[in-house]
């Protein structure tokens, strides 16, 4: 019996996160929305009455919001919990296809993109896992997960020139030192904390491609195929989620795991 808290679950992994974690019903499971009202609707819908689901509000970028939802979960688990999935994430549309030198005449929207990646990709999930780390601390599993990208990989960046997506990239590099950070803090009272990729995921995204889009996936395919002749096209949610918790449930403290950066295969395999 283990207690979930996972951000994002409004849709894509997040979803499927609490799809495979509440489908034992022995585990309590946490998701953090912005719309609470929308996600209750598609739980009750796609996955049928689940009384060991509880959904609350919460945009991470609001400190406030989070410190009520972490006194609901107290209150439910007794002032404890075993995980936390730090899922939730800006993706942004801006930039997903731009070269950080393409916005030399536009300050302001770089400007604009790079503070709200950060403010939600990094500042969110820092203020996330300290106000939710009291409850880590009682808990029994002690694992703090966040969901990062391979885009923020140095080598595949410079050895195989990915050049779009810098904002996000750089956010979830920063995401990935905060949690190297909290591992160095909190490893010797027992916490595991990972930054993990997913893999690329067929979460809905690309259903309908725009023109930018396809082009982008044009040049990502071609940079794709040279890093890994293997890859044939993004992996389904249920895949990656399956995955990625294989990963975290394996890794430890003692096994040298805390504040490492991997992907859904637990190494430097991104695709
Ligand atoms: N899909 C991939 O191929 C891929 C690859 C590498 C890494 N990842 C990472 O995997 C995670 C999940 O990706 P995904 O593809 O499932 O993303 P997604 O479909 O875009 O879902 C993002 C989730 O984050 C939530 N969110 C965004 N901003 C928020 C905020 N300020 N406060 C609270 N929630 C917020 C969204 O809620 P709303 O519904 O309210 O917008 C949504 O639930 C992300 O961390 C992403 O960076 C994904």
């Amino acid at each position: 019996m283990a207690s979930y808290l996972v951000t994002g679950v409004s849709r894509g992994l997040g979803f499927e996160f609490l799809k495979q974690l509440s489908d034992d019903a022995d585990n309590t499971v946490f998701g953090l929305v912005r719309d609470k009202a929308a996600t209750d609707t598609k739980v009750k819908s796609q996955l049928g009455e689940r009384p060991n689901v509880h959904i609350l509000a919460a945009d991470i970028t609001n400190y406030d919001a989070i410190k009520k939802s972490v006194d609901y979960v107290a209150e439910v688990t007794g002032g404890k919990l075993d995980y936390i999935i730090a899922n939730a994430a800006f993706q942004s549309e801006v930039s997903a296809f731009a070269g950080i030198g393409d916005f030399v005449d536009k300050p302001d929207i770089l400007e604009k993109d790079l503070f709200d990646n950060f403010n939600i990709n990094a500042v969110g999930n820092i203020h996330l896992i300290n106000l939710y780390l009291p409850l880590i601390l009682r808990g029994s599993a002690k694992k703090v997960i966040a969901i990062s990208t391979g885009m923020a990989d140095l080598d595949l960046i410079t050895k195989f020139n990915i050049a779009n997506g810098a904002p996000y990239a750089i956010s979830k590099a920063a995401l990935n030192t905060a949690i190297g950070k909290f591992s160095a803090q909190y490893s010797d009272q027992g916490v595991l904390f990972m930054s993990i990729s997913p893999g690329f995921v067929n979460t809905g995204a690309w259903d309908n491609p725009t023109e930018e889009m396809k082009q982008g996936a044009a040049i990502m395919g071609a940079k794709f195929a040279k890093y890994a002749p293997h890859f044939k096209g993004p992996i389904t949610p249920t895949e990656s989620v399956s995955h990625v918790m294989a990963v975290f449930k394996k890794a430890s403290v003692e096994n040298g795991d805390g504040g490492s950066f991997v992907s859904h295969f637990g190494n430097k395999q991104w695709l």
